[in-house]
C-alpha cells in the first residue's frame, strides 16, 4: 500500500516561488491502478517523482508498505526503488545500446550474475513480445516498440509498483491500445500496483480502477473510475469527461419560458443501465419523457448510460418522476428547473 500524507512540493526559481503540490494525500492500494489525471502544469510528473523521491517533498510523507520513504538513508532507498519500475513518455532508452543491454541495464546496476541477466531478459522479452528485436538499437523500432523496451525494463527487478508517467502520450491510438493492453495484462498477471499519469481521460477509462484529478497542484476530487464517470462532481472532472457525458445544447439552455419542464442528467450504472427503468416510470407516472442526448458507455465490463431527459407535466409529476429514479438506483442530476 502506498499513502501520500500531506504532501507538499515547492520549486525555488530565480524569480520566484512555485507550489507545484498543496496538501495531497492518497491511498493507492496493492495490486491497484490508480490513475492521476490532469492539465500539462497541473503538478502530475511532480508528484509521480516524489512518490520515488526523485524529487525530494517540501513536506509530508510518502509510506510505501509502512516505511516512511523520506525517513530513509541513501542506501535504504535504493534498496525500495528498486522495486519500483518507471516508464516515461519519451522512453528514455539508451541509444547507444541494444534492447538487450537497454533491459539488462537495471539487472547490472544491481550486480545481477550474468546468467540469471540473460534469463530475466530472454523471460521479458517474452512478455512484451519483443524476442525478434533483442540485438536491434532503438532508432531502429517503433514508438509502441521503444516503449515495450521501457516497460521490459521497469518489469526487469520484479517491481512491487510501476509509475507510468505519460507512456502513451507519444502514442498513436492504436499503439496506445496495445500499451494499455499490456500494462492491464502485467497488472492482472503479476499483481503490480500501477500509477498512471496522464492527460487523457480515455486512458483512465480503459486501464484505472481509481483516478484523482490534480488541477493547480490540489487533488480537487478522487474515487473509483465507475463513479467519476457516471457522477463527475467537480467542473474539471467534467472537462475531462466532456467528450463521454451528455451535454446540453446550447439553444435548450437559452430557451427558457416553460414553466411545466425540468432536463435533468440521469447516470445508468450497472444494473440500472440495462433495465427499462424509463419504460416502467413513464408507465407509473403522469408525465412525458423527451430523451435529448446521451451514451451508453462500457467501463471496465459495467455498463453506464449517461442520458439528457426533459420531463414535462405537473410539478408534483415531474417530483415523482426523479423520486421514481431516484428509488430505481438512477443518479439524477437537475440542469434546467422551470417548474414553478
Ligand atoms: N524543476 C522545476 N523547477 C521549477 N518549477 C518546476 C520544476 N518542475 C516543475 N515545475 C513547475 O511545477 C508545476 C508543475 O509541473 P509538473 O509537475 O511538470 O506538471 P505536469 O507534469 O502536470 O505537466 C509547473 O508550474 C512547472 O512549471
Ligand atoms: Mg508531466
Amino acid at each position: 500500500m502506498i499513502e501520500i500524507r500531506n504532501l507538499n512540493k515547492s520549486y525555488i526559481t530565480q524569480h520566484a516561488r512555485v507550489e507545484a503540490l498543496r496538501n495531497i494525500n492518497l491511498t493507492i492500494q496493492k495490486g491497484e491502478i490508480f490513475g492521476i489525471i490532469g492539465l500539462s502544469g497541473a503538478g502530475k510528473s511532480s508528484l509521480v517523482r516524489c512518490i520515488n523521491l526523485l524529487e525530494t517533498p517540501t513536506s509530508g510523507e510518502i509510506v510505501i508498505d509502512g516505511k516512511d520513504l523520506t525517513q530513509l538513508k541513501q542506501a535504504q532507498l535504493r534498496e525500495v526503488r528498486r522495486k519500483i519500475g518507471m516508464i516515461f513518455q519519451h522512453f528514455n532508452l539508451l541509444m547507444n545500446s541494444t534492447v538487450f543491454d537497454n533491459i539488462a541495464f537495471p539487472l547490472r546496476i544491481a550486480k545481477t550474475p550474468e546468467t540469471e541477466v540473460q534469463k530475466r531478459v530472454h523471460e521479458l522479452l517474452e512478455i512484451v513480445d519483443l524476442i525478434e528485436k533483442k540485438n536491434v538499437y532503438p532508432s531502429q523500432l517503433s514508438g509502441g516498440q521503444k516503449q515495450r523496451v521501457g516497460i521490459a525494463r521497469a518489469l526487469a527487478n520484479h517491481p512491487d509498483i510501476i509509475l507510468s508517467d505519460e507512456a502513451t502520450s507519444a502514442l498513436d491510438p492504436t499503439t496506445t491500445e496495445s500499451i494499455l493492453n499490456l500494462l492491464k495484462d502485467i497488472n492482472t498477471r503479476f499483481g503490480i500496483t500501477i500509477i498512471v499519469i496522464t492527460h487523457e481521460m480515455p486512458v483512465v477509462k480503459k486501464l484505472c480502477h481509481k483516478v484523482a484529478i490534480l488541477e493547480n497542484g490540489i487533488i480537487v476530487e478522487q474515487g473509483s473510475v465507475i463513479d467519476i464517470f457516471s457522477d463527475p462532481g467537480t467542473s474539471t472532472s467534467k472537462k475531462f469527461l466532456k467528450d463521454m457525458i451528455a451535454e446540453l445544447p446550447d439553444h435548450i439552455l437559452l430557451d427558457d419560458d416553460n414553466h411545466h419542464e425540468e432536463i435533468i442528467r440521469a447516470a445508468f450504472i450497472g444494473k440500472s443501465a440495462e433495465e427499462p427503468i424509463i419504460s416502467h416510470m413513464l408507465k407509473c407516472i403522469d408525465v412525458d419523457a423527451n430523451i435529448l442526448t446521451g451514451s451508453i458507455e462500457s467501463i471496465q465490463g459495467y455498463q453506464i448510460g449517461n442520458l439528457l431527459i426533459k420531463l414535462s407535466g405537473s410539478r408534483e409529476s415531474i417530483l415523482s418522476a426523479i423520486r421514481f429514479l431516484d428509488q430505481s438506483g438512477v443518479r439524477t442530476e437537475v440542469l434546467k428547473n422551470n417548474v414553478e
